[in-house]
């Protein structure tokens, strides 16, 4: 007893990570599925693969340890957000694909809505904006899209849920349709104030509110596993967005506290307390955490490219073999050049939110060469995530200085942290364990089950592995800021 075991459902791959009554991970496993592109800008994925790849990763953490069954306290889950399914409730079959969250097919519905004056209203009840990555206008297509879905929907018969609730309905052998606050804050279906589904949201999308799932902490009791599924049941009791388990992770509890975390992408998170704050800098006013009914807000700023800046390096214009060696290219760059580079490949996010803006290379020379271009990209990282601290800023009033906690893989570069703590003027704490998404739902899940401590003692077992502090002046960062902001200005004139 006093293990638990924590899945993580991510967008490339799934993950198994068993953590030990001392909450430090002994095992993990990871298996990556197919990505399903079937026109341009549309991603799905086969419920079946995340299904399979889930169960298959938790079995082969519990065969590599040999740990029984029974050792397990609990399981928590965490996941991609806003990816949407829709399943039969009798059999269980899903209608259609996963669609998942970078999936835009949904835009020109989105723009219909917002030309009809609409985002105002959507703001006030989810904090979210009108844009395809959110679930709701997914579900909606799917209705409207496969043959008697929509009046299978309104008969009861198909249900919606988010990748973490279809895990808990397969698990728990269809038994517990439920997701928790953090999932359903991402639906823009979902009231953030009020603590429910809204109906005024259903109708403005068209999706029948009888299909969703019931919402519930993030430390709750989400049914036990099939006995089938293990070779004995297993409690589910923590769920949460992979996000916000990594700002739980992170510990960041108070207001004020915030976390980036990067992967594909970066997402960065900021604790503010038992209200929510309404952004007026485009950020998403969200659900970092709900425990024993009470939610706790976050403003969010999502970057849709970071880590993956480094893999267009790699894959794209092949400048490396290996991401690591970004790292003493960008070491070896020419001090006098000063190129940047706006990886707006697949438009821009917060606090843009411009789709059709398209990447931008600036102040090339004959002189520009693989480290200037290795140096650029890792500083786009840096900038713009400068550009959701500011928003951040603009819209919370911080008591006391800005720290950031980090995670993700990009972390692990010392020189990519050096200039992200540069161009932010604040210190950059990296802490000692990596793996905040998955330690972060394991403590809601071992918390609950009173296998892990309170949150204060969580808090406390945090520890950090390196600080970052700011080695350059206030004029040099305003100057590389300034240079950056006219860059994104010019990329965003060009994408007209
Ligand atoms: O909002 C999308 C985010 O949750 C996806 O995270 O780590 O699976 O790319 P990841």
């Amino acid at each position: 007893m006093g293990h638990v075991l924590a899945i993580d459902q991510g967008t490339t791959s799934s993950r198994a990570i068993l953590f030990d009554g001392a909450m430090r991970p002994v095992a993990s496993a990871q298996e990556e599925f197919a990505q399903h592109f079937p026109q341009s800008g549309w991603v799905e994925h086969d419920p079946a693969d995340l299904w399979r790849t889930t169960v298959e990763t938790c079995r082969e953490v519990m065969a590599s340890t040999g740990i029984d069954v029974a050792e397990i306290a609990a399981i928590g889950i965490t996941n991609q957000r806003e990816t949407t399914l829709v399943w039969d409730r009798a059999t269980g079959e899903t209608v259609h694909h996963a669609i998942v969250w970078q999936d835009r097919r949904t835009a020109a519905m989105c723009r219909d809505l917002k030309a009809a004056g609409q985002e105002g209203r959507v703001r006030d009840i989810t904090g979210l904006l009108l844009d395809p990555y959110f679930s709701g206008t997914k579900v909606a297509w799917i209705l409207d899209n496969v043959a008697g879905a929509r009046a299978r929907a309104e008969a009861g018969e198909l249900l919606f849920g988010t990748v973490d609730c279809y895990l808990i309905w397969r698990l728990t052998g269809g038994r517990v349709h439920a997701t928790d606050a953090t999932n359903a804050a991402r639906t823009l279906l979902y009231d953030i104030q009020a603590g429910d589904w809204s109906a005024e949201m259903c109708a403005l999308l068209d999706v029948p509110i009888q299909m969703l799932p019931d919402v519930r902490d993030c430390a709750d009791d989400y049914g036990e596993t099939d006995p089938e599924i293990f070779g004995a049941p297993i409690p589910i009791r923590g769920v949460a967005g992979d996000q916000q388990a990594a700002t739980i992770g992170q510990a960041c509890f108070q207001p004020g506290m915030l976390k980036s975390t990067y992967g594909t992408g970066c997402f960065a998170l900021l604790n503010t307390g038992d209200s929510p704050v309404a952004s007026t800098n485009r950020l998403l006013t969200t659900i970092a955490y709900q425990l024993d009914g009470r939610p706790t807000y976050a403003l969010e700023g999502a970057i849709f490219i970071a880590g993956a800046v480094v893999q267009w390096l790699r894959d794209g214009v092949k400048l490396i073999e290996h991401a690591h060696e970004t790292h003493a290219l960008a070491e070896a760059a020419d001090p006098g050049q000063e190129m940047i580079l706006v990886p707006a490949f697949t438009g821009l996010g917060a606090p843009y939110w411009a789709p059709e803006a398209r990447g931008a290379a600036f102040g090339l020379t004959r002189n520009s060469g693989p480290a200037e271009f290795a140096r650029a990209a890792l500083e786009s990282v840096g900038f713009q995530t400068r550009d959701l601290l500011e928003a951040m800023h603009a819209d919370f009033a911080f008591h006391g200085d800005t720290v950031l906690r980090v995670d993700g893989g990009m972390t692990a570069s010392d020189w990519a942290m050096q200039f992200l703590s540069d161009i932010l003027g604040a210190p950059v704490d990296r802490p000692e364990v990596l793996e905040s998404t998955a330690r972060g739902v394991a403590w809601l899940a071992g918390m609950r089950v009173g296998v892990y401590p309170d949150m204060d003692g969580f808090a406390g077992t945090w520890a950090m592995e390196r600080r970052f502090t700011p080695k350059r002046d206030d004029d040099w960062r305003d100057a590389r800021y300034a240079a950056w902001k006219r860059a994104v200005a010019a990329t965003l004139i060009a994408a007209g």
